[in-house]
């Protein structure tokens, strides 16, 4: 069997993503030697729990004393205060006063929503990421970004808190819906444009065979973006020294879409900021920043994923309106990631409104 091992370097936080196909078997053997606790919760949704229930249980047999699986909603509703503290009652109810631990078994909602629960239940224990979608291997598990969603705005209750270990098992992605592994393939193209021009030309080159779910394929691309990401986390882990910024390429713009269509499913994760990077790119080009041919490339790689390049169904003020709440505003001003090649990016601050505004009208499908 093919393991690969990343190291998110965090002084007394330091933990290991463990990369491959049926790493989940390998798993039980791993979390014994963490010894995370007596018991196990595992949160999950009812998706995930149809298709894994069995492999759930293999994993938890031998390292907890017992286990409880919590199922909460299959959707981005999940991360609510009502869920959080429903999950929390029970959780309280089912601790035996013995050694507690969480694992989050799910995609990036289920990720975020498990880990903000062990961060704040009695102040903190210990929680796994075992990530089931593309995105949330690539991304979600990895850094200790978690949160909640309140009514104003995606993730405004959270908390910086490391899992003990991530698990990725590529095997999992092959019952992901098509519509889901775009999703996680936009934010690969992210890790691309951002800092990995070999990852660019590797996703230009096997379109078909990672949209075939071929598995030695995918696990390349789970390698390579987990070590960006990691490196990014350990040089910057509570996003306050300029570095971690850059993962947010794409997400300014995608996050004032995905908030203009009230988180709808018209417009997933991947696919609004999809839009966003085509959108940035273009703020770049207008800027100067960037070789027009440059642009066209990431554009380009972008519609061949099959993802979206064009708003449809949206108007400008919407968005223009959700995107001055955007949290990355600095003292009232903007500050946005933008290409100047593909593997570099740029924080620019202050980009007039006129360009913002020009460069989300140009994308804007006429009569939308
Ligand atoms: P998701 O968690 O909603 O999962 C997408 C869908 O796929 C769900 O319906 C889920 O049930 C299903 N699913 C998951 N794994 C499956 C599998 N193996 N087989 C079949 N179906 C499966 O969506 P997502 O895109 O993984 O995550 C989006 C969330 O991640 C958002 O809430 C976003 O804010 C968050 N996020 C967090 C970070 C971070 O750093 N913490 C980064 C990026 C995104
Ligand atoms: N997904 C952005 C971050 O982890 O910082």
């Amino acid at each position: 069997m093919s393991v690969k091992k990343v190291r998110v370097f965090l002084k007394d936080r330091t933990y290991d993503i463990v990369i491959g196909r049926r790493v989940l078997k390998e798993g039980r053997s791993l979390l014994r030697s963490l010894a995370l606790g007596h018991d196990a919760i595992v949160i999950t949704n009812p998706t995930l729990h149809k298709l894994y229930k069995e492999t759930i249980k293999d994993i938890f047999r031998n390292c907890a004393s017992s286990m409880r699986i919590e199922l909460v909603p299959d959707s981005e509703r999940a991360k609510s205060f009502q869920v959080l503290t429903g999950l929390l009652d029970r959780i309280a109810k089912f601790d035996k006063n013995r050694r507690i631990f969480i694992a989050a078994f799910g995609g990036g909602v289920i990720g975020d929503l498990a880990g903000f629960t062990a961060a704040i239940y009695k102040r903190g224990v210990p929680y796994i990421q075992i990530p089931t979608t593309l995105l949330a291997q690539v991304d979600s598990a990895i850094g200790g970004k978690v949160a909640v969603d309140l009514p104003i705005a995606k993730n405004l209750a959270g908390a910086f808190y490391q899992p003990r270990i991530v698990l990725s098992d590529t095997s999992v992605l092959g019952t992901l819906p098509d519509r889901q592994i775009r999703n996680g393939l936009a934010e690969v193209i992210k890790y691309a444009v951002i800092k990995d021009p070999w990852l660019f030309q590797f996703l230009e080159n096997n379109r078909d065979r990672l949209l075939g779910l071929d598995e030695a394929a995918l696990e390349s691309i789970v390698y390579r973006c987990s070590v960006i990401k990691a490196k990014v986390v350990a040089s910057d882990e509570f996003d306050n020294k300029g570095v971690r910024v850059i993962l947010n390429y794409g997400h300014t713009i995608g996050h004032a879409i995905e908030s203009a269509c009230g988180y709808s499913t018209r417009y997933n994760h991947g696919e609004a900021i999809a839009v966003g990077m085509v959108t940035a790119a273009r703020m770049a080009l207008m800027l100067g920043l960037i070789k027009r041919h440059d642009e066209l490339r990431i554009e380009s790689l972008i519609r061949y994923y099959g993802l979206p390049t064009l708003i449809k169904g949206l108007k400008l003020s919407l968005i223009y309106n959700a995107y001055l709440h955007d949290k990355k505003f600095i003292r009232a001003k903007n500050r946005l990631v933008l290409p100047t090649k593909i593997g570099s990016v740029k924080v620019v601050e202050g980009i007039s409104d006129a360009i913002v505004k020009r460069a989300i009208t140009e994308r804007m499908v006429r009569g939308g």
